[in-house]
């Protein structure tokens, strides 16, 4: 995994979280569009087909942004959540292209039509985006009048939210493009972590843009309490998972005078997968595969991340953020790669788990 090493790989598994991906998404759209004609007709009203396309890219993108920022706290809070750490990238692009779409709308550009004297073709699903649509009773350049039609910078219900708009969408652009591991290799880890971490300024941008926009173009309070609701429900479980980390290390076990430490009854490891222990300066992950037991630091070597989360895929644990693989006897990875995280010795004794310290040094392959 040291080098070249290509974590995203086109495998079965990714195949069937990214045709999930699309289908749900579809069916979203889908089902956003239906009732807006259904609405429509209802009302006796003509639909804007536009603007209704707009509001289901839009709103698509948003609900899948509060996924994607779920499942890292919500796999620490429960193990059932780990299987959607995998291909958590592919989510965050997809919100892109969402996002994108409800900017751009689908439609082919007017030149160089128009420079023959005629219209661009239309092709089926077709519409205007956000951008286009909103100016086009103007003469100015869409672009121009984005960020000069509106200039109440100091009042706070009239404020130009599409201008939140497009920081969140700069920062969703960022991060999209650069999702790739090439970019993780290239940028160095630190520096691309710091760049992933701005997917929260980008969530606040965005949390403002829907918020005034709600209020501003729909005058809709019960969207604008969604949006709110939305944050902090992200809020609280950040702060609950965090809390749980901090309580999880706040405490670390101790050893008795035969240098094991005592980690409670197997039960509470769930069969096939980890639990995560806080040994004196370290995380621990115990992995249960029936009635063996392993023992391994919870730190990978790539980027630190959270090796209990994995999956254990033949006899080797599977790094939930980028896939990086550790055997679980021995804490190496399998050749080529030479990486190797530090193992514990492990037994259960009388249905309670015991781990020994000092632990054993990182043994290559
Ligand atoms: C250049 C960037 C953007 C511009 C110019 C823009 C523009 C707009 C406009 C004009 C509206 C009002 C639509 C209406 O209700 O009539 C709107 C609503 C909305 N936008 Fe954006 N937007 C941008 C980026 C984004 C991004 C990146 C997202 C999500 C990730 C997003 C999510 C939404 C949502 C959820 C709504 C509310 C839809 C509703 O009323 O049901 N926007 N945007
Ligand atoms: S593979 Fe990147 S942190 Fe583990």
């Amino acid at each position: 995994m040291s080098h070249g090493y290509v974590a995203v790989q086109w495998t079965r598994r990714k195949l069937i979280y990214d045709g999930v991906l699309l289908a749900g998404v579809s069916a979203y759209l889908l089902l956003f569009m239906g009732i807006s004609h259904w609405w429509a007709a209802a009302a006796n009203v003509p639909l804007e087909t536009d603007g209704a396309a707009i509001r289901a890219y839009g709103s698509a993108a948003y609900i899948l942004l509060h996924l994607t920022l779920s499942i890292g706290p919500l796999a620490r809070l429960n193990p059932l959540f780990h299987t959607l750490l995998f291909n958590r990238r592919h989510m965050g692009v997809m919100v892109f292209l969402l996002g994108f779409l409800h900017v751009n709308g689908w439609h082919l550009p007017r030149e160089p039509w128009s420079w023959l004297g005629q219209k661009a073709p239309q092709f089926p699903w077709s519409f205007h985006g956000a951008l286009n649509w909103y100016n086009d009773f103007g003469n100015r350049e869409p672009l121009v009048s984005l960020f000069t039609s509106n200039g109440h910078f100091n009042d706070f219900a009239l404020f130009p939210f599409e201008l939140l708009g497009v920081i969140g969408l700069a920062v969703l652009f960022v991060m999209a493009a650069t999702s790739h591991d090439f970019w993780l290799t290239n940028l160095t880890a630190p520096v691309w972590k710091a760049i992933h971490m701005a997917v929260y300024v980008g969530y606040a941008a965005l949390v403002g843009h829907v918020f005034l926009g709600a209020l501003q173009t729909n005058q809709s309070p019960w969207l604008a309490g969604l949006v709110l609701a939305g944050l902090v429900w992200l809020l609280a479980i950040h702060l609950i998972s965090g809390w749980r980390e901090w309580v999880i290390d706040g405490r670390p076990l101790q050893p008795d005078s035969t240098g094991w430490v005592d980690l409670g009854p197997i039960d509470a490891i769930p069969d096939g997968r980890a639990k995560v222990f806080a040994l004196a300066g370290e995380r621990v992950a115990v992995f249960r595969q029936g009635s063996e037991l392993f023992a391994l630091s919870n730190v990978c070597q790539h980027q630190n991340g959270p090796l209990g989360e994995g999956r254990v895929v033949n006899g080797c644990v599977v790094c939930p953020w980028h896939g990086y693989e550790y055997r679980l006897e021995t804490g190496a990875s399998p050749p080529p790669f030479t990486e190797c995280v530090p193992t514990f010795p492990v037994e259960c004794r009388q249905g309670r788990v015991r781990i020994g310290l000092p632990p054993r040094p990182p043994q290559q392959a």
